[in-house]
């Protein structure tokens, strides 16, 4: 029988986090008072966290949450925050994303977002814990947008702070080829690529196909819908590229795991990895949560998770001699 205590102390990489999503309420009512924010709450539990059913639900609710983000410290205390709780949770890579528009977007300076964020990653060296961070484009945004947040974050990507680009929020009408030409040049400037295609969104597999062979991404975010086109599902095994799965996430969206896919992808070897995307706005289910809570759910062993965090290493962004080390 799996013990959680197994879980807890097992080595893992976590892909697929958003710094924003992991704010919780507790944190959020502290920062909004500190700020002098009137978020219509007198106490952390008057947040309200149970936004309903479907992604645009979860959207409204995450930028609701993240406007009392203002200051350097106040980024600087949600990641150091966040470190701790990775490190406690036995990860030992995390590759972090960040959404810089959501604040840019609300006079937010670029600079303010990525230094908090930054010197909370410096100041957790102690942690035994390696961080790297992706800055998403959000979407629904326009590309110009897109290219604007790129060119501010030229110099930072050159101190090495920021190491891949991702795209997330509203699929709905913004398919990957509108953001073709800021990806082409994030991987010119030497970005690794990744994208969330999400679940049942319009056209996802039409997404997941030109994320796959139009932009040649180096990871594919949610991307479950794939399980619908054998080929594609075949291409994306036959390459090699990792596919970070969310299941607590799905349950937080459409009250199911979505097991079937995930299982299918697992059984015909995908390189799959269980993330908790933003774990503070989906049911306060961090790493090991959604480890647990998913091999429960489908009788898995320790054999299973093992694969998974396997392939958590596998389908990180380290050298090879770092993913040797841990596999
Ligand atoms: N922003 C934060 N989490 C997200 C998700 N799971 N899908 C799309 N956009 C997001
Ligand atoms: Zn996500």
């Amino acid at each position: 029988k799996l013990s959680r205590k197994f879980v807890d102390g097992l080595p893992k990489a976590e892909l697929h986090v958003h710094i924003e999503g992991t704010l919780e309420a507790e944190m959020e009512f502290a920062i909004a008072k500190r700020n002098q924010i009137d978020i219509g709450a007198k106490t952390p539990a008057d947040i309200d966290r149970n936004y309903g059913v479907g992604l645009p639900e979860f959207l409204k609710a995450y930028y609701k949450g993240m406007q009392v983000l203002r200051t350097k410290q106040d980024f600087y205390d949600l990641t150091a925050a966040f470190l701790r709780k990775e490190a406690d949770s036995n990860v030992k890579h995390l590759e972090l994303f960040f959404d810089p528009q959501a604040h840019t977007s609300r006079g937010i300076p670029f600079a303010t977002v990525i230094e908090g964020i930054h010197e909370a990653i410096v100041d957790a060296a102690s942690l035994d814990i390696d961080v790297q961070l992706i800055m998403c484009f959000l979407r629904e945004y326009s590309q110009e947008s897109a290219m604007q947040t790129l060119k501010e974050a030229e110099p930072y990507h050159k101190k090495g702070w920021i190491l891949g680009v991702g795209l997330d929020s509203d699929e709905h009408h913004n398919p990957p080829l509108k953001f073709m030409l800021v990806f082409a040049k994030a991987r010119n400037q030497g970005y690794y690529l990744t994208m969330h295609c999400d679940l049942h969104q319009v056209d996802t597999v039409d997404h997941i196909k030109q994320a796959l062979e139009i932009i040649t991404v180096d990871r594919l975010d949610h991307g479950l819908n794939i399980v619908e086109n054998a080929d594609l599902m075949t291409f994306l095994i036959d390459i090699k590229i990792g596919i970070t799965a969310c299941p607590m996430a799905y349950f937080y969206t459409r009250k199911v795991m979505e097991q079937k896919a995930i299982n299918k992808l697992f059984n015909n070897g995908a390189l799959i990895s269980f993330n908790s995307d933003d774990p503070a706005y989906k049911g306060s289910n961090y790493i090991n949560d959604v480890y647990y809570k998913f091999a429960q759910k489908c009788n898995w062993s320790e054999k299973e998770l093992v694969r998974i965090a396997q392939n958590s290493f596998k389908t990180s962004w380290i050298s090879q001699q770092e993913k040797e080390s841990y596999l």
